[in-house]
């Protein structure tokens, strides 16, 4: 297969290698020249400007670089190459598609990158162009590997034959397979794993800062916690979103925690959000009137919990006004499918 790497960084490099090794041909399009003498001097095909005029179907990948700037990425060098990919589809002789590697918002691949192609290159998305999104999961540290070895690849395109033709070019490279029926969904898989595992990190830092405070080993407590806590160890466990954890524990222990570790001086900002947008959902559900809520999971029902309680419980001293009557009617625990959803997939696939 003929393929374009337009970005050829961390990822952009580890992506057209893998493809060569599959026995695919590939140029790298970089617009900084050092990067492009780089990769000559390593026997690649690299170049500082894109031309498709006589090149066959292709692939088009984007790996250009999306930093961030306060909350929310900065496009300028996406976008400018984006642009130069759209002005050499103007005179392809082939259909070219476009798949978006890099780490976008949900929406980009659809909501700018076509447009602007379409708008660069004067052809319409789904006959002049065609549009996927591949997010890439590889770690800078060893992006090559991990781009030869994947955990889990995944395409969202709304054409069926670009799917099974991207499909079949990542076919070689291994690991589970998902294919999403439009680049959004693919875009959001990205964010979403990114900021589940910054949001793991982040947890047992808070945790970490409370056993400092205790002098307790924390790395004895969290490899215990990764074994008992099913949230760890099933990977079914609470991922189906809409409904509040309940239960006779998660509710109280949660608030007594954050209660316990203001105690001790230690502020918990991540525990105090797990509880806010618990309660949020809680809120959520009463709006719905009593026939939403017998509706609803028992598991979903039972975590009554008092709202200002919950605001004010970072404050709390230990032994002095504990929010202990907040229990809720004994009832399956937590909120997840926990039993249905552990089966024999759930060892698949080791979080990164
Ligand atoms: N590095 C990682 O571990 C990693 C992992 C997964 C996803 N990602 C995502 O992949 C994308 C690329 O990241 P990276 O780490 O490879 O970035 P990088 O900075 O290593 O590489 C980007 C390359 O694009 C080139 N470039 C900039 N503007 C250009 C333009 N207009 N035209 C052509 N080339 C241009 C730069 O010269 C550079 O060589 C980002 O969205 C990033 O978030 C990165």
């Amino acid at each position: 297969m003929r393929i374009f790497v337009v970005g050829s960084g961390v990822v952009g490099t580890a992506t057209g290698r893998g493809l060569i090794e599959t026995g695919n041909t590939v140029t790298f399009i970089d617009a900084a020249p050092e990067r492009v003498s780089f990769l000559v001097g390593l026997g690649l095909d690299a170049r500082l400007d894109l031309d498709l005029d006589v090149e066959p179907d292709s692939f088009v990948f984007l790996t250009l670089p999306t930093p961030n700037a306060g909350s929310r990425y900065d496009l300028s060098a996406f976008v400018a190459g984006t642009r130069t990919v759209g002005r050499a589809l103007r005179s392809a002789a082939g259909v070219h598609t476009v798949v978006v590697r890099s780490t976008v918002d949900p929406g980009t691949t659809e909501g700018l990158v076509g447009p602007l192609l379409e708008q660069e290159s004067g052809l319409r998305q789904g006959d002049g162009f065609l549009l996927a999104s591949n997010p890439e999961f590889l770690r800078a540290a060893s992006a090559a590997e991990d781009f030869r070895w994947p955990w889990m690849t995944v395409i969202g395109a709304r054409n069926r034959r670009v799917q099974e033709r991207l499909a079949e070019l990542l076919a070689p490279f291994g690991g589970p397979v998902r294919i999403f029926g439009d680049p959004m969904t693919a875009e959001f898989v990205k964010c979403a794993h990114n900021i589940f595992n910054a949001t793991k990190i982040s947890f047992w830092n808070e945790m970490h800062t409370v056993a400092e405070r205790l002098q307790l080993d924390l790395d004895a407590i969290s490899d215990t916690v990764s074994r008992s806590a099913e949230a760890s160890f099933n990977p079914g466990y609470g991922i189906r979103g809409g409904a509040p954890y309940g239960g006779v524990c998660l509710p109280k222990d949660t608030m007594a925690f954050l209660g316990f570790a203001a105690g001790v001086g230690v502020d918990l900002p991540i525990l105090r959000s797990v509880i806010e947008t618990n309660t949020r959902f809680l809120d959520r559900f009463d709006l719905r009137g009593s026939d939403g809520l017998d509706a609803l999971p028992v598991r979903a029902r039972t975590g009554v919990i008092d709202r200002a309680a919950v605001l004010s419980a970072g404050s709390v001293q230990p032994g002095a006004g504990w929010p202990v009557d907040q229990r809720p009617a004994p009832a399956a625990e937590g909120f997840g499918p926990a039993a249905e959803a552990f089966g024999p997939d759930s060892a698949e696939g080791t979080p990164r």
